[in-house]
């Protein structure tokens, strides 16, 4: 009988849970395999307290759930694990005592869910002759080969549903409002969420805003009659000329930036230019938690089941990927080579324009 070990790693995002019950369900009932739930992602291998037999039972009802059954964090890159040493903090490689306890554990195969940075530590297990396969996961959709990540259609409902809440409040207060929304370097749930949500200004960190013409163009629509205008700025967004503001995440091991306070930014700019109300939300974690869409949880199930194919074939370095409408795999050394990012000259940017959307440019 085989035996898979599975782990989600990096930041949780709606939809996890479908993953790991896709896994396990198909494991059990088509190919009668074990399955090794590994708890916190990869730090969790380093601890047999954290690595419990999946049944059924266990996966049952977990669909509508959000966040992981099994917990995740940042922590625990095996080739750069944080040690204190005379008070200070270390980072040592400890990636052989890692695969040490997969062996032991009789684990032949680990599925590692998790976006770049749980993707690129799986590649240099693999080169240590641990057979893994991935599946993407991201509430930012920047990972590269396959159309959509589970958990974006998540985050995009929640972003586009707090649009629809400030258009009234902004409306009847005649206040610009500024949304805040996540995606790291990336502007898709801005850009998304922006255009679901009849947002008048998006900003993305692919196209460096200019202040002076946001203000201008704000101006404008007050001058022709509305009152009130929303802007959604993605965390990454950055003014022309100027850097972004990037705090270091001290919970990471592959050093994610966390970018930060742009929406208050763009608020003390505009305050000084116009002569309206303006106010802020940070939509922040709201947009990874809560319960799964439909979507999310279908391709979170599909991604679970073909991972399992992707083991009983001996394709070992792949990761499951979405294209078009079909469930495939590509190398996960090609998925995590660059970013997925917004084309600023792209089709759906082009069409923002179109709708009247001001891109800060
Ligand atoms: O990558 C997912 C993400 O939610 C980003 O959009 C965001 O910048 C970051 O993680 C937040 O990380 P943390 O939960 O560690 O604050």
């Amino acid at each position: 009988k085989k035996r898979i070990g599975i782990l989600t790693g990096g930041g949780d995002c709606p939809g996890l849970n479908a993953v790991i019950r896709g896994v396990v369900t198909a494991a059990i009932i088509k190919y009668d395999w074990e399955v090794v739930g590994v708890e916190d992602g990869f730090d969790g291998l380093l601890n047999s307290e954290k690595c419990r037999q999946l049944s059924l039972e266990d996966v049952r009802g977990i669909l509508p759930r959000g966040g992981t059954i099994l917990g995740t964090t940042n922590r625990g890159n095996p080739f750069s694990y944080p040690v204190e040493k005379n008070g200070k903090i270390e980072y040592i490689d400890i990636s052989e005592s890692v695969i040490d306890r997969i062996k032991a554990m009789g684990i032949d195969a680990l599925v590692v869910v998790g976006g770049d940075g749980s993707l690129k530590i799986a590649m240099e297990l693999m080169s240590k002759g641990v057979p893994i396969v991935g599946v993407p996961k991201t509430i930012d959709n920047d990972l590269m080969e396959t159309d959509v990540t589970f958990g974006y259609n998540t985050a995009l409902e929640t972003a586009t549903d707090a649009l629809d809440k400030l258009h009234s409040t902004a409306e009847s207060h005649h206040r610009v409002m500024i949304m805040e929304v996540m995606g790291r370097y990336a502007g898709w749930i801005a850009l998304e969420s922006g255009i679901a949500g009849g947002a008048d200004v998006i900003l993305i960190p692919e196209i460096p805003f200019d202040i002076k013409k946001i203000c201008h163009a704000i101006d404008e629509r007050r001058k022709k009659g509305s009152r009130f205008s929303i802007i959604v700025a993605a965390e990454g967004a950055f003014p022309d000329g100027g850097k972004r503001v990037v705090k270091q995440n001290a919970d990471s091991a592959h050093s994610i930036e966390r970018l930060g306070g742009v929406g208050e930014y763009i608020a003390g700019e505009l305050s000084g230019c116009l002569d309206m109300d303006v106010r802020v939300t940070v939509l922040g974690h709201l947009q990874r938690g809560g319960s799964p869409s439909t979507f999310d949880r279908c391709l979170g199930s599909r991604f679970g089941v073909k991972a399992l194919e992707l083991i009983a074939k001996n394709e070992f370095g792949r990761m499951v990927c979405l294209n078009g409408r079909s469930i495939k795999s590509v190398s996960i050394e090609k998925a995590v080579r660059k970013l997925k990012l917004v084309d600023p000259d792209g089709e759906m940017v082009k069409c923002a324009e179109e709708l009247g959307i001001m891109l800060g440019r």
